[in-house]
């Protein structure tokens, strides 16, 4: 085999090795780029082709044809990465540039949900209450005649029995017309001393600018020896004056429950928009009457006590001004978002 044959053979790998570097620097992106690896890397590449050439030439002439190839090879490959590396480095910096955050824009809003005006009355009156040292309880909206009337010393011929106040259910039942029940119910359960507050809904057919036929009330009662009508009046003094403020007017009268004797109703002066004013009624409250301490066992030779029953609608009206009950229970947006 003539020598004429391994020259050729180098000179073609050489000039191959050039044409490559030009076709590299050339290629517009990573697809073309992996074009040219094909090309001449590749299983049928040309370097694969020269490589199948030396079995033309002589055994101690293919190492060193060998060697060039390889060398030529190698040149290739590592354009081919420098290339890629460009490439890639080009492409992260468009992104940085495309994916910039701008901090100077403003936030998303998330708009925040928040407790409705009587949830959160509720929660006031009956966290003052607990401060001072009263248990939480709840009863039943559902109620029969024993707990919403008789045991509170409310007679059969009583209006408040009416069907026109109070609704019935079919089977005897009835919807509780007060908080007063869940008295009864706690007393039956504990043993004095003991005070107790009771939120819950109570219902009444009734219906106008300040009456709903579902409504909120809190109760709230503490029976021991010894308890006074000036205990009633410290504590209620105290829990208007912690819910209103200090300097909201508020007279104390005298009232009639059957199931307190003495009764006091407590007003709440009103500040109207027009600048007219008036007293509102906001809760009735007295001494535990005997009979109601007899039917839960207690003996009332032993035990006094004092019960109140708040309407939380009328305390969260005149706190926020709000002059109409049903705007309460409308889920109108704008009117909750206010509070
Ligand atoms: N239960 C009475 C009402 O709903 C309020 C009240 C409660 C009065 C406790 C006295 C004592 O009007």
């Amino acid at each position: 085999m003539s020598d004429g044959e391994l020259e050729s053979l180098i000179a073609r790998a050489r000039e191959l090795g050039e044409v490559a570097g030009g076709r590299i620097a050339a290629a517009a992106d990573l697809p073309a780029l992996e074009n040219e690896r094909v090309a001449w890397l590749g299983k049928k590449g040309e370097m694969a082709g020269l490589m199948r050439r030396l079995g033309s030439l002589t055994p101690d002439q293919r190492p060193q044809a060998g060697q060039v190839i390889n060398e030529v090879k190698e040149a290739i490959s590592g354009r081919i990465d420098r290339r890629r590396a460009e490439f890639e480095k080009a492409e992260r910096s468009r992104r940085l540039v495309g994916e910039k955050l701008d901090i100077t824009l403003p936030g998303r809003p998330h708009p925040r949900g928040r407790l409705h005006p009587l949830t959160q009355a509720v929660r006031d009156i009956v966290g003052i209450l607990r401060d001072i040292g009263f248990d939480e309880v709840r009863g039943p909206d559902l109620e029969d005649e024993f707990h919403n009337f008789e045991a509170l010393n409310i007679p059969a011929d009583h209006p408040a029995r009416d069907m026109q106040d109070t609704f019935y259910l079919a089977g005897g039942g009835l919807l509780r017309t007060h908080t007063s029940p869940v008295q009864i119910r706690a007393m039956k359960g504990r043993k004095p001393p003991l005070a107790v507050v009771a939120p819950g809904r109570v219902y009444r057919c009734d219906a106008d600018q300040t009456h709903s036929p579902m409504f909120t009330q809190v109760e709230g009662f503490m029976v021991a020896e010894d308890i006074r009508m000036s205990d009633l009046k410290g504590v209620l003094e105290l829990l208007l004056q912690r819910f209103f403020g200090k300097d909201r007017p508020y007279r104390m009268r005298p009232s009639f429950f059957p199931f307190t004797e003495p009764s006091a109703e407590f007003d709440i002066l009103w500040e109207k928009d027009d600048g007219s004013t008036s007293w509102l009624e906001v809760l009735g409250s007295g001494m535990i009457h005997p009979a109601v301490l007899e039917a839960v066992g207690y003996d009332p030779q032993k035990y006094t006590g004092f019960a109140f029953g708040l309407g939380v609608e009328r305390f969260a009206m005149l706190r926020s001004g709000v002059d109409n009950i049903h705007a309460f229970y409308e889920n109108d947006q704008r009117f909750l978002r206010q509070f």
